[in-house]
C-alpha cells in the first residue's frame, strides 16, 4: 500500500508521529508531505525531532495568508503531489487549512481519502476548523473517528456506513511521552523558580480569541489577575495580535514565554496546578495527565472531558477566575480516548480496504 500523509501544523505532526510508525511496522510506503502551513522552527522542525517522525519527503512551503490564499496555494500545490505519487490512500488529519485541501485535492482526483480525527464538531459556524472538518467529513471515503461521540455525530449527518471507531491517535503518543518523561523536572519550575503544582500553564491561540481586541484584552487581563503564577505560552498567533493591539503578555501572574517542545510541554502540564487553554488537543492531553482545564471557549469537541468533571468551559473573564482555582476534579478511570493503540488501527483499516497491493 502506498499512503500519502498531509499535514502542515502542528497538532498535525503529533498525530503523524504514531501513524509514521504503525506505517513502518506494517512495511507500508509512507510519502509525507509537509505543506508549510506552520514553518517556525517550535512549532514544527522540534516536533519531528522529538517524535521521532521521518524527515517529509516533500515540503511545499505555503506559509500564512489569509484562508483562502493559504487553502488555494496548498490545493494547488497538492494537487501536484498527488498526481505524481498516485496513492492508494490519502490521509488528513484534524481540521487546520491543510486538512481540507488535501481532501479537497485528492477526491478531485478521483483518489481515496481518509480522515483521522473525523465527526469532531463544536457546532460553531463561526471557527474555521469546523468548516474544515465537516467538510473534510463529507468528502473523504474513510472517516476514522477517535470517539463514540464522534462515531454518533457522523451517523447523525448520514456518514456512518463510512466510519469507524479507531480511537485517539494523540493519546497513542501522549501516553508514550508521558512514561518518558515521569519523574523529570519540569522546564519552567527549572526556569522560573516556580513551586511544583504552584503554577498554572496557559495557551491561547484560537482566531475568535486573538483577533478581536476587545476579546484578547479580556482573556489576557483574567490570566493576569489568577490566584498564581501563569506561563503563557504563547503561540505566534497570539504574540503578532498581541503586538498590533498594544496588549503586554507580561503582566501580573502572567508570564509570557515561547511554545515548547512536546516532551517538555507534557512535563509542563504534569508539573502545573492546571491548565487553562483554548486549544483542542491540550484539554484532552491534561485530561490524560489528570490536570484539571479550563477552556476559555463556550464549547468543546472533547466533550467527554467536561461529563467526566475535568474540564470547565469558561468563556468569561469571572468564569475563568472561578474555574481555575476550583477544588480538585473526582478521580475517574474511564477511557474516552482508547488505549493508545489508535494508529495501528488506523494501517490496519487501510490495508483491510487495500485488497489489490498490499
Ligand atoms: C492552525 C489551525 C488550527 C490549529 C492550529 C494549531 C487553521 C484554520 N487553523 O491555527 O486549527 O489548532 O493551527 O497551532 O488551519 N504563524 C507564524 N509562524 C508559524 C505559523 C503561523 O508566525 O509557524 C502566524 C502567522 O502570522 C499566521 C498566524 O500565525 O498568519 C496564524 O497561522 P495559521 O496557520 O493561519 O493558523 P493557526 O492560528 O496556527
Amino acid at each position: 500500500m502506498r499512503l500519502v500523509s498531509v499535514v502542515g501544523a502542528r497538532p498535525q505532526f503529533i498525530k503523524l508521529a504514531p501513524i509514521a510508525k504503525a506505517a513502518r511496522a506494517a512495511s507500508v510506503e509512507h510519502v509525507i508531505v509537509h505543506t508549510g502551513q506552520h514553518y517556525d522552527p517550535m512549532l514544527s522542525e522540534v516536533f519531528f525531532g522529538d517524535l521521532g517522525i521521518p524527515t517529509p519527503d516533500v515540503y511545499l512551503g505555503i506559509g500564512s495568508g489569509s484562508h483562502g490564499a493559504q487553502t488555494g496555494a496548498m490545493l494547488h500545490a497538492i494537487e501536484g503531489v498527488l498526481t505524481a505519487q498516485k496513492p492508494d490512500w490519502v490521509l488528513v488529519y484534524g481540521d487546520t487549512n491543510s486538512t481540507i485541501a488535501a481532501a479537497l485535492s485528492a477526491v478531485k482526483l478521483h483518489l481515496r481519502v481518509a480522515h483521522l480525527e473525523a465527526g469532531l464538531r463544536s457546532f460553531n459556524r463561526r471557527m474555521p476548523e469546523e468548516h474544515n472538518r465537516v467538510l473534510t467529513d463529507h468528502a473523504a471515503d474513510l472517516l476514522l473517528a477517535p470517539t463514540r461521540v464522534a462515531m454518533d455525530h457522523l451517523t447523525a449527518e448520514g456518514l456512518a456506513s463510512r466510519a469507524v471507531l479507531v480511537g485517539d491517535v494523540m493519546t497513542d503518543v501522549l501516553l508514550e511521552v508521558r512514561d518518558r518523561v515521569a519523574g523529570l523536572q519540569s522546564p519552567l519550575v527549572r526556569e522560573f523558580a516556580v513551586a511544583p503544582g504552584g503554577h498554572y500553564i496557559a495557551t491561547i491561540h484560537r482566531a475568535e480569541n486573538t483577533d478581536d481586541p476587545l476579546r484578547l484584552a479580556e482573556l489576557v487581563g483574567a490570566l493576569s489577575r489568577l490566584d498564581r503564577p501563569v506561563v503563557l505560552l504563547a503561540h505566534p498567533r497570539l504574540t503578532a495580535a498581541a503586538a498590533v493591539h498594544g496588549i503586554s503578555l507580561t503582566r501580573g501572574s502572567l508570564i509570557a514565554h515561547t511554545p515548547l517542545a512536546y516532551p517538555d510541554l507534557v512535563a509542563a502540564a504534569m508539573g502545573s496546578a492546571g491548565v487553562i487553554t483554548d486549544s483542542g488537543g491540550l484539554q484532552k492531553e491534561a485530561f490524560l495527565l489528570r490536570v484539571p482545564c479550563t477552556t476559555a471557549r463556550s464549547e468543546t469537541e472533547w466533550v467527554e472531558t467536561v461529563e467526566l468533571g475535568w474540564n470547565v468551559l469558561a468563556p468569561t473573564a469571572r468564569e475563568i477566575a472561578a474555574a481555575a482555582s476550583r477544588a480538585a476534579p473526582t478521580p475517574t478511570d474511564a477511557v474516552p480516548y482508547g488505549d493508545g493503540r489508535a494508529a495501528t488501527r488506523v494501517i490496519r483499516e487501510l490495508l483491510l480496504r487495500t485488497p489489490e497491493r498490499h
